[in-house]
């Protein structure tokens, strides 16, 4: 990402935050019209899941000069979600419903560049949470070795 991507990012994101929860009900519509089964996978409340879901984001953004210190985080995230029965291609769907509910509250404002960014931080996340922690173990262990 660039510092430009991260900046746009940052301040749609500051316009969206007063609207979070209905942009959180507009999101999960989205996502259960482009994909119904994903319905079950969601046993709680979705109002609150909405508040949390943007909570993350917020934390994410927030980070994004440094978005290493984010990992470990968002490799346990990553991991909570496959026990939730979230497979790889449900991050498509969901990176889809995210970009189209950015859409609809930035109206005017979402241009080729909003798109690019947010569509940047989205698959810097999602890879981030697909990324199993063991597999930084094991490519670190080489080089702690040949470095006694
Ligand atoms: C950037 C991507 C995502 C972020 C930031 C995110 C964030 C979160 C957070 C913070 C929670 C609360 C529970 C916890 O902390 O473990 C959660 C739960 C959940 N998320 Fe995600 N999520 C993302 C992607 C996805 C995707 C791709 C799916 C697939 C449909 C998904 C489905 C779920 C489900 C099913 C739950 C559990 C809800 C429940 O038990 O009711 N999430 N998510």
């Amino acid at each position: 990402m660039t510092l430009e991507q991260i900046a746009i990012v940052q301040n749609t994101f500051a316009q969206i935050r007063p609207v979070a929860e209905a942009a959180a009900g507009l999101f999960y519509t989205r996502l259960f019209t482009l994909d119904a089964s994903l319905r079950s996978l969601f046993k709680g409340n979705m109002q609150q899941q909405g508040v949390v879901l943007m909570r993350t984001l917020a934390l994410a953004i927030d980070s994004l000069h440094c978005p290493d210190a984010l990992l470990p985080t968002l490799q346990a995230l990553g991991q909570r979600h496959a026990g939730y029965g979230v497979r790889a291609e449900h991050y498509e769907t969901v990176g889809a419903a995210l970009l189209w509910t950015l859409e609809q509250a930035l109206a005017e404002q979402w241009t080729a560049e909003t798109c690019a960014a947010w569509s940047a931080v989205y698959t810097l996340l999602a890879s981030a949470m697909q990324t199993a922690p063991e597999a930084e173990l094991a490519t670190a262990s080489p080089v702690c070795a040949s470095a006694i």
